[in-house]
């Protein structure tokens, strides 16, 4: 029987519960969000070969040419090295072509926006060709000429537009031809289709879609280990991922592979502003993942130097420093911000060195900026930043990480429930149920949503919560960490079981929590190692339902939320104490399996998704049966 005390003040829900948590991991960007179609555009990917690169040779047996990385008269110290390409015999043409993150997707009546820096020597002042064409080169979707390179490096601007007739596929690679002999140099060579809201240098509308429809009220930029990267050089520097993008470096991501910071500081605002979201800002913290670190003093300060200097370039008018270069990227508009997170779980520095480092940065920041929220990434609860207490004096917010099994998202989904209220408030900044691959199963949704439960019925204390990691490129070599929310490949993008539970938590959410008390509800066994079975370990039992509910007080609606996490239907009771009046007919929506081990994917996109109807026979008391492996929530109106 569970009862929902409408009889009882509820706490106000926290209107940034859910939000989104970003990193280049996965080929989230590059291969991913990012709409670029030509990979390694810098020639940077590997220092020896023009890696997803090849020559191709003209149609006719006599042509002959080579292709080398070349560092002889660069085109600046961001782009350092080039392609060059010597053809001797041009035969029918001899080209280079460029395969991108696992084939490039083309679709019918599309406009495709190219790039590059070229020059060259020789090659008779004959144009050059660009297409984008099949992998086999016998079908050209799209072709364009471009003049003939002069001898200094100029940048050229071309179009491809694809017929009625093409079929959308990710068969397809990029090629450009010469016609003559000569030498020619390519750097930069860039391929954008159609962006989310026509943004320049901008996003996958299929993703940026995905998104939207799960209204995240923030985005945690940039997250996780990417923030840190593996030693200073490669931390994510902010200052470098800004302007024009031939004077972005790029860096080595630590989950090894390079990002071109296409997608930099600017880019992710614009993906707040375009999704509705505040960014969560996470300034680089002095430590790094192979462990080193500079402890609070001088040596730290231009680091801290450079987070003030980050904000203002967010928040700053037009008429302070990094405000106007802001202006001068293209937006002239701050942003809005509230939250700042120092670092990213910082309790593995083992040192100790955080508690002097989060403080030098948040006095610095308090300093300018009072009003902003400070995040600490020690000092939660969880087995990580655990270990160290919450920085003295200074901790308003912790940031909590969890990755576990269903089981464990199930038997800790009440631990809120029981955490001080006069601590520091909770920022679940990573978690997730690591279950399926690449994408998750139904049993991780499962237990996605009964901590779901946990955090909503505590949201005045659980202020936010992203899950990590959001993205993974399904081709193979395209996942670095496993049981990711949304998938993709060149072509097309899906959400997993688990991304509809949170798309179905946070578009259903009210502004105050109902307090809810349950009794005999059916439990669920604990399936044992055979090492545990063996070493005589006892199984735990824990509930097998789950609940939330928060109401909507301008609307008069009550969200209910009920997790049946067993392969049985489950029939209960249900009392709405103190409502004046609960009407008999609502909305539910419903999202279940046959099996736990069910799940969506790239080819079968939609086989376990939300399903709407109208429920008759609700009341201030009624009786309902709630389906086997479901997580069903409930639009109740009442006054
Ligand atoms: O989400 C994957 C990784 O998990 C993040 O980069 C890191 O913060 C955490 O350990």
């Amino acid at each position: 029987r569970l009862t929902l005390h409408l009889d009882q003040p509820g706490a106000a829900v926290s209107p940034g519960l859910y939000g989104l948590m970003t990193e280049e991991i996965n080929f989230s960007y590059e291969g991913g969000l990012y709409g670029e179609l030509i990979r390694n555009r810098s020639f940077k990917d590997s220092a020896k070969t023009a890696a997803f690169w090849s020559l191709l040779p003209g149609g006719s047996t006599s042509a002959k040419a080579t292709m080398s990385l070349d560092k002889e008269k660069p085109v600046g110290p961001a782009l350092p090295v080039s392609l060059r390409v010597d053809v001797t015999e041009a035969g029918d043409g001899v080209g280079i072509a460029n395969e991108g993150y696992w084939g490039m997707a083309v679709r019918p009546n599309t406009t495709y926006k190219g790039s590059l820096f070229a020059r060259g020597s020789g090659g008779s002042g004959q144009p050059l060709s660009v297409s984008l064409q099949s992998k086999d080169g016998k079908t050209v979707f799209a072709s364009a000429e471009v003049a003939a390179p002069g001898t200094e490096w100029a940048p050229v601007h071309f179009s491809l537009v694809t017929g009625a007739g093409v079929q959308p596929t990710a068969d397809a690679r990029f090629v450009i031809r010469a016609r003559a002999a000569g030498s020619y140099w390519f750097s930069l060579v860039s391929l954008f289709p159609p962006t989310y809201k026509d943004r320049l240098n901008g996003n996958r509308p299929d993703i940026m879609q995905l998104l939207a429809d799960m209204k995240p009220a923030f985005l945690r930029l940039p997250g996780g280990n990417y923030l840190e990267g593996n030693t200073f050089s490669q931390r994510w520097d902010w200052k470098k991922t800004i302007g024009p993008v031939e004077q972005r470096p790029g860096h080595l991501s630590p989950w090894h592979y390079r990002s071109t910071d296409g997608m930099g500081l600017l880019e992710f605002l614009g993906w707040c502003e375009d999704l509705h979201m505040e960014p969560v800002l996470a300034v680089f913290a002095g430590y790094v993942l192979n462990r080193d670190y500079i402890e609070a003093g001088p040596f730290l300060q231009p680091f801290v130097d450079d987070a003030v200097d980050e904000i203002e370039y967010v928040t700053g008018d037009v008429h302070t420093k990094w405000g106007a270069r802001r202006a001068a990227d293209g937006h002239p508009d701050p942003f809005p911000l509230h939250y700042i997170e120092i670092g990213n779980e910082d309790g593995f520095d083992a040192s100790g060195s955080y508690e002097g480092r989060y403080a030098q940065f948040y006095d610095a920041i308090k300093a300018k900026y009072p009003q902003l929220h400070i995040i600490s990434t020690v000092g939660g609860k969880d087995g990580l930043g655990g270990r160290f207490p919450a920085p003295a004096g200074r901790t308003e917010i912790v940031d909590e990480h969890y990755y576990r099994n269903a089981w464990q998202m199930e038997e800790n989904a009440g631990q809120y429930d029981h955490y001080d209220r006069s601590g520091p408030k909770v920022f679940v900044g990573e978690w997730a149920t690591r279950e399926g691959d690449p994408t998750t199963n139904f049993n991780a949704a499962l237990g996605d949503a009964a901590w779901m439960t946990g955090m909503e019925r505590n949201s005045d204390l659980v202020i936010m919560s992203c899950y990590a990691p959001l993205f993974v490129n399904v081709n193979p070599g395209g996942m670095q960490w496993r049981s990711d929310l949304i998938g993709y490949n060149a072509l097309t993008s899906f959400g997993s079981p688990s991304y509809y539970a949170q798309q179905l938590f946070s578009t259903h959410l009210g502004d105050s929590i109902v307090r809810l008390s349950w009794e005999n509800i059916p439990t669920q066994t604990q399936q044992l190692t055979a090492k545990d079975s063996a070493a005589g370990v006892q199984p735990k039992k824990i509930d097998a339902l789950f609940f939330s509910a928060t109401r909507d007080t301008k609307k008069g609606v009550i969200h209910l939320k009920v997790v049946n996490t067993q392969g049985v239907d489950q029939n209960m009771m249900i009392d709405v104490a103190g409502a004046g009046k609960v009407a008999t007919a609502g909305v539910a929506w419903t999202l279940n399996a046959d099996s736990p081990t069910e799940t969506n994917t790239i080819s079968e996109p939609t086989k376990i998704v939300p399903v709407k109807y109208g429920v008759r026979g609700l009341g201030k008391s009624f009786r309902w049966t709630f389906p086997a492996y479901s997580i069903m929530v409930m639009d109740i109106p009442f006054t």
